[in-house]
């Protein structure tokens, strides 16, 4: 099968490159899925989990991706739950090859059944940020109707999730961003916009949950706008700033077959519009990651058969 590999740590994405690979087998309780559409997170490239497996071991040439929609081919010893040639989307393990190539395989629990209405294209763009923008508000925010959320980067893939899964949830949103984010955040749902590069992070008053994609400054400046009992939600590593009164998290998604559920559902009726940027295909898609010329959002691999 084609799949893109990396080798080398140091090399980014410029060390990407697309080859032939065996295809993968399923084992205890997986299925192999002809993946038909792949999202990419730049960044997954500084994971350790691409670079060695749970045990530390040196793991390359490995395949990059995690997000993927696609059909399932094969089911592996004693897997249920899914059948073969049903279409599924999901979020591949970290430590495993993953959805950059036109097979994967994965415990079956990572994914959840795709209804027909749903394309592999927008089914791909979800799992990552749809999951993250979830966990983040109410499996550790505790988000409650009617508190304010400040929404870091929320133009982005990750940030226009919490935007609009926040407002429908009854909270008020400040999301913030780049001075030439302001009518995209808007349109995805934020009461507010604030611009980062201006002095009005300071401004914002007092809020309940930061959702923090940035880290650094930004969320320094972020911790002591948060009120009693409040939480400071990262995705970009361990905190640096506690709020001096309320939590502080970070975590990392996990898959979970019942929330992704809830967030196709969404799209399907409606509730969520995807923040899909640059769509590419597997035979492209090395030189559309090395090119400073993408839209915003979030990029997606076009790997039908
Ligand atoms: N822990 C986890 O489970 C987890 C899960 C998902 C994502 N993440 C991490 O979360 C981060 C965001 O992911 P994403 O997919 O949402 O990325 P993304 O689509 O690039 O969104 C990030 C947004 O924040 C903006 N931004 C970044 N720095 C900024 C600054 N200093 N001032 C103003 N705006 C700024 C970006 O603008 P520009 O594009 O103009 O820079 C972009 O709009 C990444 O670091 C990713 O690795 C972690």
């Amino acid at each position: 099968m084609k799949a893109i590999v990396v080798t080398d740590e140091a090399a980014g994405t410029a060390g990407m490159t697309l080859t032939e690979r065996p295809e993968p087998s399923p084992a205890i309780n997986d299925v192999v899925v002809q993946v038909h559409a792949s999202g990419f997170v730049p960044t997954e490239l500084e994971w350790p989990s691409t670079w060695v497996d749970r045990a530390g071991r040196d793991r390359t040439p490995s395949v990059p991706g995690h997000e993927l929609a696609g059909v399932v081919t094969s089911l592996g010893y004693g897997t249920t739950g899914l059948s073969v040639g049903q279409r599924v989307f999901g979020l591949a393990d970290w430590h495993r090859d993953g959805t950059l190539a036109q097979y994967v395989a994965m415990e079956s629990r990572n994914l959840a059944g795709l209804p027909g209405d749903v394309d592999f294209t927008e089914a791909a763009s979800l799992p990552i940020s749809g999951l993250t923008a979830w966990q983040g508000l109410f499996d550790h925010g505790r988000l409650r109707a009617g508190q304010r959320v400040l929404a870091h980067g929320a133009a982005g893939a990750v940030g226009t999730m919490v935007t609009q899964l926040a407002r429908e949830f009854g909270a008020y949103v400040i999301g913030t961003g780049r001075a030439a984010d302001r009518q995209k955040v808007l349109e995805f749902g934020a009461h507010e916009f604030v611009d980062l590069g201006g002095e009005g992070l300071d401004e914002v008053g007092e809020v309940d949950l930061v959702f923090d994609v940035i880290g650094g400054d930004v969320q320094k400046r972020s911790a002591r706008l948060i009120g009693p009992g409040g939480t400071l939600v990262s995705v970009v590593g361990p905190v640096e700033a506690r709020p001096a009164n309320g939590l502080a998290i970070d975590f990392v998604v996990e898959a979970d077959r019942a929330q992704l559920g809830e967030i196709v559902q969404r799209v399907r009726d409606g509730r969520l519009r995807t923040n899909i940027g640059t769509v590419t295909t597997l035979d492209n898609a090395v030189s559309t990651f090395n090119s400073t010329d993408r839209h915003k959002g979030k990029m997606i691999v076009d790997i039908r058969p």
